[in-house]
């Protein structure tokens, strides 16, 4: 990052009478989240004031100077939702004519979604991707003090910028990306081709940053990467993700430890020791299904089969006691059989997810299921999905069931509903728990016994 740059602008925006207002409207996966922390961290660095305007529709966001919406491609409803905000933003600027308007994340690292931004939202001032977060306070030089419109990306560079400042959205709860971008390639997904391909962190660097935030009283860590389980040190290839592992968890503190997301294929018998060794690791994995037939998974190029998935899962649960494991599923994939379709229903039932992610599948350019023949109806598709739902509803709330009687530690997060005098918080296998407590509590650990395990959440009484 161009700290020269920076400091022009944080110079410049110091003369001004008023100190001027920024936002990062974000939506998509915890890596974007990650992201947005380290644009604001730059915004910051430049003078701004950073505001918390959501997706839900602030009115105000017409009285912010800077507004930048940080998009997610995964799936064509994610892109349609970060259009309609930035559509809205229009109506903003209409007012506002000084305030400047960004779209980054990784819609514009498509070619087709950069000329259909200059056909249709003319009013954007720029746009960066993934690739180019170290960038940005150069492209935004060019729009605030050239008044030149920055609609191209050029700027992609697969390096690890760390040098990036940080805004953190939390005191207790923090992101660290341990690696970048994928190289799995699985057919239907877009982000090998947004996010490029995968680059690992220095171990160095990381432990210097999980360190510095458990000794500040970071209490919930999670790792970040499209699949951590594939990191190397980029100085030391025979120094892995469990390596890594190993070392964080000797900064002696009281944390919950997660990362995510791991690929079936590529976990390691160590890793399955380790976090049955337990320590400071939460008592959750996420693990990525997609679906039950071992044609589709071919067809996904997901490197798996159904019974290898299920032994994985067998492993776990025999490894590391009570585990909690949540999945990802795309139901109607190109050419997927109500049969193919009952082996997913078959492999969540048997697998027993504590919750699932379930998705219809959507088309993404340049993709190779792009060109597989769709032929699906839409309303096989969401009837297949509906059913998935309600049988994953069952098989949750079962599961929360069994917290009932439990004491269980718990991270407290928030209010449950402002007033309310309950709190919300999650346990180490990251469920929802609620019970009446003090919002100084908000940011420590508490034990809460459970009295009652429901389809969303795990309902208590602090000890
Ligand atoms: N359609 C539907 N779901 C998708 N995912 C990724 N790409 C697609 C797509 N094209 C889902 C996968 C992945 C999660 C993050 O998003 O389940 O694990
Ligand atoms: Fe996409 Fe597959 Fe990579 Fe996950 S592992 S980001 S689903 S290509």
């Amino acid at each position: 990052m161009n700290r020269e740059i920076v400091n022009i602008i944080k110079q410049q925006n110091g003369e001004k009478p008023k100190k001027p207002k920024a936002c990062v409207v974000t939506f998509g996966c915890q890596q974007n989240e990650s992201d947005s922390e380290k644009i604001k961290g730059i915004l910051e660095a430049m003078g701004y004031d950073i505001t918390d305007a959501d997706i839900t529709g602030d009115l105000t966001l017409g009285a912010h100077d800077v507004v930048i919406v940080n998009t997610c491609a995964v799936r064509e409803h994610a892109e349609l939702k970060a259009f309609s905000r930035a559509g809205q933003l229009k109506h903003y600027k209409d007012k506002n004519k000084e305030m400047l308007v960004g779209i980054c994340g990784c819609m514009v690292e498509q070619a087709h979604i950069l000329e259909y931004i200059k056909k249709s939202f003319a009013f954007v001032d720029f746009i960066f991707g993934t690739r180019s977060i170290h960038k940005f306070p150069e492209i935004f030089y060019e729009v605030l003090v050239n008044k030149n419109k920055i609609l191209t990306n050029e700027n992609i560079e697969e390096l690890i910028d760390e040098e990036l400042p940080v805004r953190r959205g939390s005191a207790f709860k923090a992101w660290v990306s341990v690696m970048y971008g994928c190289d799995n390639f699985c057919s239907y997904c877009v982000v090998p081709h947004v996010r490029g391909g995968e680059r690992s962190r220095s171990g160095d660097k990381i432990l210097e940053e999980t360190r510095s935030l458990i000794l500040s009283g970071y209490k919930d860590i999670t790792l970040l990467g499209q699949n951590v389980n594939s990191y190397r040190d980029p100085q030391n290839a025979g120094y892995r993700f469990t390596d890594l592992l190993r070392n964080i968890i000797k900064t002696d503190g009281d944390y919950f430890l997660r990362f995510i997301t791991s690929h079936p294929k590529d976990i390691p018998e160590e890793l399955i020791e380790l976090m049955g060794a337990r320590g400071r690791f939460a008592n959750h994995i996420h693990l990525p299904a997609q679906s039950g037939s071992d044609r589709i998974l071919g067809l996904m190029n997901r490197g798996y089969t159904r019974d290898e998935y299920m032994k994985l899962i067998e492993k776990l649960r025999e490894t590391v006691s009570d585990i909690a494991v949540t999945t990802d599923i795309i139901v109607g994939f190109p050419g997927e059989t109500e049969a193919e379709f009952r082996e997913t229903l078959d492999i969540c039932e048997r697998c027993g997810f504590d919750n699932i992610f379930p998705f219809i599948y959507s088309k993404r350019k340049n993709t190779p299921a792009e060109n597989l023949e769709d032929n699906i109806s839409h309303k096989e598709k969401t009837d297949r999905f509906a059913e998935l739902v309600k049988l994953q509803k069952a098989v949750s709330a079962l599961k929360n069931r069994a917290y009932e009687g439990r004491t269980v530690k718990v991270l407290v997060e928030s209010e449950y509903k402002s007033g309310s005098g309950f709190l919300a918080g999650r346990t180490s296998s990251h469920k929802l728990a609620i019970f009446e407590g003090d919002t100084s509590l908000i940011g420590s650990f508490v034990n809460v016994k459970i009295t009652e395990g429901k389809l969303h959440g795990l309902y208590g009484n602090k000890k």
